[in-house]
């Protein structure tokens, strides 16, 4: 009821997000992948669908049900997000990337599960994964591109310097260890003007606002 009389800043607007962990491969019964509930991803999944957009959520795996009126692509890894994603950009306004994408994946994959032996643990030689956030960005027409990250310690210049790095016009920082897998979160806003300090709350109540700050700077195109 309390959505119904929401303004709509983004009534007409195609979201596209990425979120949860990617897990990568050892063998057909290990993986190697990162600490991520996915919480946050499917919050801002929930308050850009309140906000009025039409959403898709490009999930790794993850414990959540599917926010009502969201679309939802399962992938594995992080090579079938970077698929997914692909596949779907050309239609996207704005691409939110919350995924904790992993870094590497591991080259030499065995089809067959290892085996013990004594003594002689498995040499893995990882390979980087493609970085998805970039790709985008990098696109001739490249969605309004929102990006994230987790840090141990937040240090603004660092944050700005990932955020140039990336090639996008908003980035949202928070300490991992305060979030991973928590119900409350504190984040930061970095964007050319600098850093604007959005609080602490649930991440529903986060993602309220980190939307309405993307509504606020994102213009849709005429
Ligand atoms: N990201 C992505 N694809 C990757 C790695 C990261 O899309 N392969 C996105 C994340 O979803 C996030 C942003 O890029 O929005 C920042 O991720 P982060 O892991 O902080 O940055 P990295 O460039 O991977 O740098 P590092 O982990 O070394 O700090
Ligand atoms: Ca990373």
């Amino acid at each position: 009821v309390i959505a119904y009389f929401q303004p709509k800043p983004l009534a007409g607007s195609r979201v596209l997000i990425t979120a949860g962990p990617t897990c990568e491969p050892i063998d057909p019964v290990r993986v190697i992948t990162n600490r991520s509930s996915g919480k946050t991803g499917y919050a801002l999944a929930q308050a850009a669908y309140e906000y009025g957009a039409t959403v898709q959520l490009v999930s790794g795996p993850t414990a959540l049900a599917c926010p009502p009126g969201v679309e939802r692509i399962p992938v594995q890894t992080a090579v079938q997000m970077r698929d997914a994603v692909m596949q779907r950009v050309d239609d996207a306004d704005i691409f939110i990337a919350v995924a904790a994408v992993a870094d590497w994946r591991v080259e030499n994959q065995s089809s067959e599960k290892l085996k013990k032996k004594d003594g002689q643990p498995p040499a893995l030689h990882f390979v980087q994964n493609p970085d998805i956030l970039a790709e985008v960005a990098a696109r001739p027409d490249a969605p309004w591109c929102v990006g994230f990250a987790a840090e141990t310690t937040l240090d603004p210049e660092m944050a700005q310097e990932k955020r140039r790095r990336k090639g996008v016009p908003m980035l949202i920082g928070n300490l991992a260890q305060h979030v991973m897998d928590a119900d409350h979160t504190t984040v930061e806003l970095f964007d050319d003007e600098g850093m604007i300090n959005l609080g602490s709350g649930e991440k529903l109540e986060i993602a309220r606002r980190i939307v309405q700050e993307i509504a606020q700077r994102y213009v849709r195109p005429h």
